[in-house]
């Protein structure tokens, strides 16, 4: 199996402590893709069939509790409930875990607690796991460094691999079969005027998994050979945007890079659409009120739910406009 290899690569780099700590604790942040992570490359190891780039949402995010507990399986608890063993998110978890255990029957009991919407289309499985990867180095006390942790983070949600860093956070897609240089990478710039409104529409879990969208869009979408293009192209903007903090080349960019990957999803098929009326609604709001002048755009994952982009400046308006809108500003000072 590729994901052991690339694990056990990993831990021989970290120190090789004989026992672990008694307990393993740590948090991540969830980060918003502003040029989308649309496509793999190698569905085990999340390797990615371009480049991304996102920002992290400081506090925002999961903070991972991990225990060894004395009996034949794990125990998972998310944001206080217990998890039934048999769910894709308790599978998905369990598979991970399988890659660190001293023993077969070494069991974990994990506790994750999200301040964020589960399932939502707000990167819920970026931060479990890259809070897992994180407790994980915590608990064996591997001291690994930020690159190998991103690593082994992506093998649990290819996302993940940019919640290990702050701010803005490049994924490269790497060349190798391996993916030893597929990880995220902190931008050296900051842009602290920058902010984020979460337009929570519904908390309702999404029909389909964005793993399972994105296979389905690859497979069959005719549009998406045009994808690799308009990353580079979009990658590309948005870096010149955050270096000359041109916001409106920076929202222009993000909202058009979000608005084809659902475009590719439409041209899946069966299609794929992740829009309530009231996204649409929240969109054609965002329009209007662009026309009438204000700098706002938005962008959209994998599930119904807008993540609003404007400056510190214009936060009481979009406030005014969006009620109950949740505003963020994770690079403030
Ligand atoms: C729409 O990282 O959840 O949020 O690698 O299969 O776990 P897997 O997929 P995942 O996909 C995230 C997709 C996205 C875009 C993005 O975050 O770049």
């Amino acid at each position: 199996m590729k994901k052991k290899a690339v694990v056990a690569t990993i831990l021989d780099l970290g120190r090789q402590p004989a026992s672990h700590q008694e307990m393993g604790h740590a948090f991540a942040p969830t980060n918003i893709a502003l040029c989308k992570y649309w496509g793999k490359r190698d569905t085990e190891l999340n390797l990615p069939a371009t480049p991304s780039l996102s920002l992290s949402l400081g506090q925002k995010g999961a903070s991972c509790t991990l225990r060894r507990i004395d009996q034949a399986y794990d125990t998972y608890f998310l944001n206080g409930q217990p998890l039934e063993l048999l769910t894709p998110f308790s599978q998905r978890l369990k598979n991970y875990l399988d890659l660190f255990r001293p023993a077969d029957s070494f069991s974990f009991q994990v506790t994750i607690q999200t301040n964020i919407p589960v399932a939502a289309g707000l990167a819920s499985s970026a931060c479990g796991f890259a809070s897992l990867a994180l407790a994980l180095n915590d608990f064996f006390a591997w001291e690994l460094d930020q690159r190998h942790l991103s690593i082994l983070a992506r093998l649990g949600s290819g996302s993940a691999c940019r919640s290990i860093t702050p701010g803005f956070v490049e994924w490269h897609e790497g060349v190798l079969a391996d993916g030893m240089d597929s990880y995220g990478e902190s931008l050296k710039e900051a842009w602290p005027e920058l902010c984020i409104g979460l337009v929570i529409l519904t908390e309702k879990e999404k029909p389909l998994s964005s793993r399972a969208a994105m296979e389905r869009t690859v497979a069959t979408s005719h549009l998406y050979s045009s994808w690799p293009l308009k990353v580079k192209t979009d990658l590309a903007l948005l870096k010149q945007a955050i270096k000359e903090q041109d916001f409106k080349l920076l929202g222009e960019t993000a909202e058009s890079n979000a608005l084809t990957m659902h475009a590719l999803m439409l041209s899946a098929w069966p299609p794929i659409s992740y829009a309530l009326p009231e996204t649409v609604l929240a969109m054609q709001r965002v329009w209007e009120l662009r026309q009438d002048g204000l700098a706002i755009y938005f962008t959209q994952d994998a599930g119904p739910n807008l993540k609003l982009l404007f400056l510190a400046k214009d936060a009481e308006q979009v406030r005014a406009y969006f009620p109950g809108v949740e505003v963020l500003q994770p690079q403030a000072t």
